[in-house]
């Protein structure tokens, strides 16, 4: 069955409070649920009412406190429906008993590693109770939950804490948790366990005093500091930025180590992936640190962008979270460094983003019909979803913007909204006409921006050529003209930006041309000197950029375009421009040759002192081999790819590599995480790699700055490179790494993930040994993520393999791993999704391994969806 946004109907009836009581044991929870219900206005009296359920068992039912006749409902595994329910407001008393040692999908209510835990969004309130399990019927919550103290010592639940006790002579206590917010069945949760814990507080600016915690598992609680510092700096930033105040007396942060995604943001008790939590200088890179801060603050930014304000339906899921991720995105940049935060959140758009939506899977940010939501929790409506946003800051500047917002929370404090909802808040608040940029919501796949200059020197103006291509996209829709904001600057002789009196041919305001035709002329006039375009300054618009500017234009942009983006750009487009050739030149049978000149302005910045060496590490790193494919398009040959990088870094390296070595900033004696030490290390780590590349470093030389670390981050970047690059130390040091992380999950990830990645056909048979190991474990999702999914989407090498064997062996990985989790082995299944890009023989094969996929008995509906789109597409 598809859902279709155009049916969405309201509910007929309304649930206004729900009451609880969760009776917690391993093999047979007990669910009563009392709701307090009435008849929406206007429905007529005695319409039948239909609960959602999936796979519940019912054990009573009654309606204020009597029984129900048998005949006066029907109850099945998926739904619970009263034939004719009474005409007056009543409450209506479910009981159901779950089996959470059995959940193995981790959606609902499960039991891991001794803890109880529930995740509900989209659809797993569901999996607890029959309930209208939809976002848009809000609820007052009251939560009791029971259970064996020396089991479960620790009870939480959403909202404030009410009452705690015992169960006299059962060695059962209880608490009672009341959440004042109304809310959608998703934001329940409940956590039951035997877990160790850290405790702060933090002062809102009205002077609430909150009382903070974060939860883990016993022994783990000294690695929960950095997250907690993460929380509290959050709270601070959405009051100082955005004048949001938290709003319970507590919040708690569960971190628990089986979880599908990420994180959630239940109101008041959000539960983690231990990944984004537990962190110290032993056991967590620099990523680590920096994920764990954007993740903790996205998940309590949503109180407000998700739980205030939550979505209507489904189809408006990029409405909470492509804002959030804007939002949390602006947190990181102001912790951080703003270039940096923005190179790196647009290479992951590149290497995600754009792949999904030049694919089968493309869809639009909102998308109009689903067989199954999970699918929908994309990098298009998650990241896409954030770029929209940011577009439209810089359309209405930050004034406008925050005008806007200022006005959604005004408006739409405690409702359920809509896209149309949020849009036309800022429409409302600065009186623009925001029909045309909707379109970014409603169209899929990228446009790509093409542009031409020609410089009058005569007359003093510059004239650029502006046009937009959409390209076609699964949904076969005719494509109307989007509002691209291209920001933009003159790069005049000297490196300083030139200004211009005039233009004319579309609107310019300052800095910002807004292209809203298929293509437009745009005359800058008072040009003093010939500028260089720098055009989509800060990645203005998520486009494919195609200009006319040649080599010589690109290399002074390195050197001086006053928008650090685009300097980082211009290194980019080039890099990839002598990539693409190279691998043109590798299938042809001949040896790639490339312009000395980038190497030496590449040399140059990497040298330049004033600039961060973040910022340096980045234009030192090229692009993917996944953004190459996507660049080459058609007749894909990942193997040619793989060695015309290898040879570009071997140029590269015997050109820079002795540079790099004597700009590289020593070690610091002790371990911080912050940006800026952060950065120091990315860019030794990225000299190391040049001076393997130029064979100036040996495995001797990496196996010492293993063995010397006194961090992760630097071990597993010594690790990573010995291990990628085959030397003769490589075994050894695999072998240290895993005796010293052998008891710590999420590093021994680690170990999984660099062995999945090495660039060579024969990880597939490493990946089979390695899914044998004792450590390795299908049901633990980190553990599939970081052996088999790194393998078939970090691997292009690997994964395509031409003999096809990388396809068949992802096919039976989805097939086996969705008889116990559709939602992982959906995510799986999407490695699938560039499969047409590549040369034919590679293409039959992985369609042919898809096709197989399909005929596997009793696929879920997660995976059946993927690849029915996927072979469709
Ligand atoms: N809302 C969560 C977040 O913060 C993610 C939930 C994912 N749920 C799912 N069914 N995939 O982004
Ligand atoms: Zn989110």
């Amino acid at each position: 069955v598809v859902v279709r946004l155009e049916d969405y109907r309201p509910t007929d009836y309304l649930i206004e409070r729900v009451y609880l009581d969760i009776q917690l044991e391993p093999e047979a929870a007990t669910i009563t649920s009392r709701l307090s219900l009435h008849l929406r206005e206007g429905t007529a009296p005695g319409t039948p009412l239909v609960l959602d359920g999936d796979a519940l068992v019912l054990r009573r039912a009654a309606i204020d406190g009597v029984e129900l006749a048998p005949d006066a409902f029907e109850a099945s595994a998926d739904r619970f429906t009263l034939r004719a329910p009474p005409a007056e407001p009543f409450e209506l008393q479910i009981v159901t008993e779950v089996n959470p040692t059995a959940n193995t999908e981790l959606m609902g209510l499960y039991r891991s590693g001794g803890n109880y835990t529930t995740q509900c969004e989209a659809e797993g309130f569901r999996r607890i109770t029959y309930f209208l399990d939809r976002p848009d019927v809000l609820a007052v919550y009251t939560t009791r939950i029971e259970a064996s103290r020396s089991e479960a010592p620790i009870l939480l639940g959403n909202g404030n804490p009410v009452e705690t006790g015992d169960v006299a002579g059962t060695g059962r206590h209880y608490a009672i948790w009341h959440d004042p917010f109304p809310k959608p069945s998703y934001l329940f949760a409940m956590v039951g366990g035997d877990l160790a814990s850290i405790h702060d507080t933090f002062r809102t600016r009205s002077g609430r005093e909150v009382k903070l915690a974060i939860y883990c598992e016993r022994g783990k609680e000294s690695r929960c500091h950095y997250a907690m510092d993460s929380l509290k700096r959050s709270m601070k930033w959405d009051e100082d930025r955005f004048g949001l105040e938290y709003d319970l007396d507590v919040f708690n942060i569960v971190a628990v180590s089986d979880f599908n995604m990420g994180a959630m943001e239940n109101k008041g008790l959000n539960v983690f992936n231990d990944k984004y939590v537990l962190v110290d200088a032993e056991t967590g890179t620099d990523w680590d640190y920096a994920h764990v801060e954007g993740v903790i603050a996205h998940e309590y930014f949503h109180n407000w962008t998700g739980n205030r304000i939550t979505c209507r339906d489904w189809f408006q899921l990029c409405l909470k979270e492509g804002l959030t991720v804007f939002r949390d995105q602006e947190f990181s940049s102001d912790m951080r460094s703003r270039a940096v935060k923005r190179i790196s959140d647009v290479a992951k758009l590149r290497e995600h983003q754009f792949p999904e939506d030049a694919g089968p899977l493309a869809h639009p940010a909102r998308p109009t019909a689903y067989r199954e939501i999970n699918n929908f929790y994309t990098t298009t409506v998650y990241e896409k979803g954030a770029e929209i946003c940011r577009m439209l800051q810089t359309i209405l500047g930050e004034d406008g913007f925050r005008a806007g917002m200022d006005l959604y929370f005004r408006r739409h404090d405690g409702d359920a909204a809509t896209i149309e909802d949020f849009l036309a808040c800022f429409a409302d608040a600065t009186g623009t006409d925001l029909s045309q940029f909707a379109l970014w919501y409603h169209q899929a796949g990228t446009p790509i921006l093409i542009t031409e200059h020609d410089y009058d020197a005569a007359d003093e103006t510059l004239t650029l050529r502006l046009r937009q291509i959409l390209p076609e996209t699964p949904d076969r829709q005719r494509k109307s003209p989007m509002h691209i904001p291209v920001a933009f600057g003159l790069v005049g002789p000297d490196g300083q930006d030139l200004s211009f009196s005039r233009a004319t041919g579309a609107r310019v305001d300052g800095s910002v041309i807004h292209l809203t035709d298929l293509q437009a002329e745009v005359k800058l006039e008072g040009v003093k000197a010939r500028p260089i375009p720098s055009l989509l300054r800060g990645f203005s618009a998520p486009v494919r950029l195609e200009t006319d500017l040649g080599m010589d234009d690109l290399l002074f942009l390195v050197g001086h375009d006053a928008d650090p983006f685009n300097r980082w750009e211009a290194a980019q487009t080039i890099a990839m421009d002598l990539l693409k050739r190279a691998t043109e030149e590798i299938r042809q049978g001949a040896t790639p040759v490339f312009d000395g000149r980038f190497a030496e302005e590449l040399g140059r910045l990497a040298s330049a002192t004033e600039l961060d060496p973040a910022f340096r590490a980045l234009a030192l790193t090229l692009p993917s081999d996944m953004e190459v494919a996507q660049a080459i398009r058609t007749n894909v040959d990942p193997d040619a790819i793989f060695v015309a990088r290898r040879a570009l870094q071997t140029h590269l390296g015997d050109r820079i590599a002795d540079a790099l070595a004597a700009a590289a900033p020593a070690a610091d004696a002790s371990y911080r995480p912050d940006a800026e030490s952060a950065g120091r290390r990315a860019f030794r780590h990225a000299a190391w790699a040049y001076g393997l590349a130029a064979g100036r470093i040996t495995s001797a030389d990496l196996a010492e700055a293993f063995h010397g670390a006194g961090n992760l981050t630097d071990r597993l970047a010594a690790l990573r490179l010995a291990v990628h690059r085959d030397l003769d130390d490589a075994p050894a040091l695999l072998e240290a790494f895993y005796e010293r992380y052998r008891d710590d999950p999420l590093v021994l990830d680690k170990w999984f993930s660099v062995q999945a990645t090495v660039p060579q056909h024969s990880t597939l048979e490493r990946v089979q040994a390695l899914s044998r190991h004792p450590a390795f474990s299908m049901k633990v999702p980190n553990r599939v993520y970081a052996l088999i999914r790194t393998f078939a989407a970090g691997n292009p090498v690997a994964f395509n393999r031409p003999d096809g064997e990388g396809y068949r062996y992802m096919v039976d990985m989805v097939a086996e791993v969705d008889r116990h989790n559709p939602s992982v082995a959906s995510r799986l299944t999407t490695a699938f999704r560039s499969f047409r890009m590549m040369e034919p023989s590679r293409r039959a094969a992985a369609e042919a391994a898809l096709k197989r996929l399909a005929t596997v008995p009793e696929l879920s509906r997660d995976v059946s969806d993927i690849l029915i789109r996927t072979l469709e597409g």
